[in-house]
């Protein structure tokens, strides 16, 4: 043959691969609502950025049957491109082919692009549509999933690894998406489970679909598995493209800056008429971040679940930052076992890749109940406090109204190395509340008092003169400065580009012991 007609050879090879599992199941798959492996690449990366590689990789196909002419794909696609320039590694499973089971070659597709992202320090997305362990090569394939959870758990923190569930994702295969930071799923067509429907009927005799026991909406509201629910893979993409704003290449680089035309030195007079003059009075913390970060522009992770803490993605004065904040708005704003989770491991994620922490506080303290004793507040809230008190990036903290009891240290208290920490007037620094602490410090004198309600009353008063304002922990230096509202946006960029080089360490250690 000469190679002219080699050329053509390939060009048909070439044009077999991209056929995946054929046009008939392709259109299944559109029927269903759900792009091809490749369309969602497309989606993924920049134009014309993708470069495949281990196109002609064949799995078993002789034992595979109706695999016919997929005899040059294992069921995903794999290799590398750019999102807004940026590298990175990227796999897409083929449904179309064998159920975008995973085979032996599969699983080394997605491994050696794993080694290349490690390698080269660049994030892995991986977009997930599959029916598990391809059944026919038994253990084989558990193996081959065995190899990348290895390299999910190696990588984990060295680069950032981000999982689109966009099909089904069941049994053991969850767990490779679990250990990466972010999961991001969408409404109607993607599904996470252990065990299906029919085992969880079999077993505990409960009826339920694929949607009800592990849908988009259920993983992003109620157990806390998925960051994000779109209702759409092109939604969906297109916000996944958005984190790139936020986040560096691996854990030596500084995350990203991205140009604003918004004044670093910017007052804004609304925030004096957040806070309301009633303490008891919730208010939207969310209105307090967007007046202060860059554009009003905040990405808010895990926005469906544990409400009464906000965590999510920002820039200040164009520099990437990590928002942790107490939402008076739901609960409170009280710590629960839900939020110490949902704020743990974002500090961590931050704090593992050079994401400078910024947290709002308004924080009555821990829920209280039999429920959350029981079911571990003490040690999930440990968490919360340990990922805090681990953090060696820079840290600064703005309390806005209460910072009460334990929380007050937990939230990025200077004690644990915030580093600038700032109190609004409006702050109420104490070990509790006045009507709880004068119900514990005077509980005689009340009882003996002619009008006791009044004698709580006058009592709350005093305590409130004494403790509930932000100078008895300035005195202290517990609190660098109390701030003029208005002035949030220019100290808060002030302090971050005060600690741009920062450097701090923790002891050396093999590993701390997070309370799990
Ligand atoms: C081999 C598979 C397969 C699998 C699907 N297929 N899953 N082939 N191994 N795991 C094949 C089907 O036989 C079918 O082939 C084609 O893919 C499309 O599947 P359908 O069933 O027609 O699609 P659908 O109705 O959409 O159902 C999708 C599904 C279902 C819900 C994923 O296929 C299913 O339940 N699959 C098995 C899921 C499972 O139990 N996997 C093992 C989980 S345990 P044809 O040629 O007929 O079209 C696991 C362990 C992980 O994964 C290990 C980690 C430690």
């Amino acid at each position: 043959m000469g190679i002219h007609e080699q050329l053509q050879h390939l060009d048909a090879l070439r044009r077999a691969t991209e056929a995946g599992g054929g046009e008939a199941r392709l259109q299944a798959q559109h029927e269903r609502g759900k792009l091809s492996a490749r369309e969602r690449l497309d989606l993924l990366l920049d134009e014309a950025s993708f470069v495949e590689l281990g196109r002609f990789v064949t799995g078993d196909v002789a034992s595979v049957s109706g695999a016919g002419d997929a005899a040059f794909d294992a069921g995903v696609v794999t290799g590398y491109g750019t999102i807004a320039g940026r590298l990175v590694y990227v796999f897409s499973q083929d449904f179309t082919v064998v159920g975008g089971s995973l085979s032996e070659a599969h699983a080394a597709k997605i491994v050696k692009i794993m080694d290349l992202a490690l390698e080269n320090g660049a994030p892995v997305i991986g977009l997930n549509d599959s029916g598990g362990a391809r059944i026919q090569e038994g253990v084989v394939s558990l193996g081959g999933y065995a190899d990348i959870f290895l390299r999910n758990t190696l990588a984990s923190g060295v680069v950032p690894q981000i999982s689109a569930i966009l099909g089904p994702c069941a049994g053991g295969a969850v767990y490779s998406p679990a250990i990466t930071d972010f999961i991001y799923m969408v409404r109607g067509t993607s599904y996470m489970f252990v065990t299906g429907p029919n085992v969880v009927k079999t077993v505990t005799h409960e009826d339920i679909d694929m949607e009800g026991l592990g849908g988009a909406d259920v993983h992003a509201s109620i157990s806390g598995v998925a960051h994000f629910a779109h209702d759409s893979e092109v939604e969906c993409l297109e916000q996944l493209r958005r984190l790139f704003d936020y986040i560096p290449q691996n854990n030596r680089e500084d995350p990203p800056r991205r140009d604003t035309t918004d004044p670093f030195d910017r007052r804004d007079p609304e925030l004096l008429d957040i806070v309301p003059e009633e303490p008891t009075r919730p208010y939207d913390m969310h209105d307090v971040i967007r007046r202060v970060v860059d554009d009003g522009d905040f990405y808010e992770v895990h926005r469906d679940y544990a409400g009464n803490l906000l965590v999510g993605f920002a820039h200040l004065g164009g520099r990437a930052v990590g928002v942790v904040a107490n939402q008076p708005a739901v609960l409170a704003g009280v710590l629960d076992i839900a939020c110490s989770l949902k704020g743990a491991r974002f500090v961590r994620f931050c704090d593992a890749f050079n994401i400078p922490l910024v947290v709002f506080e308004d924080v009555p303290g821990f829920l209280p109940g039999v429920a959350q004793e029981h079911g571990g507040i003490i040690k999930h809230g440990a968490k919360l406090l340990y990922a805090f008190c681990e953090a060696t990036v820079p840290r600064v903290t703005v309390i806005t109204r209460k910072a009460y009891g334990g929380a007050y240290d937990v939230m990025n208290s200077k004690h644990i190395r915030g580093d600038i920490n700032l109190a609004w007037p409006t702050a109420e620094i104490a070990v509790m509340g006045p009507k709880g602490a004068v119900e514990i410090l005077f509980r005689k004198e009340i009882a003996a008092a002619d009008d006791p309600e009044a004698e709580t009353r006058r009592l709350e008063q005093d305590y409130r003169h004494r403790m509930a304002h932000p100078f008895v922990a300035a005195a202290r230096g517990y609190i660098d400065d109390v701030i003029d509202p208005r002035d949030t946006r220019p100290r808060l960029i002030g302090a971050l580009d005060m600690l741009r080089n920062k450097k701090d360490q923790n002891p050396p250690r093999k590993h701390g012991n997070l309370p799990l």
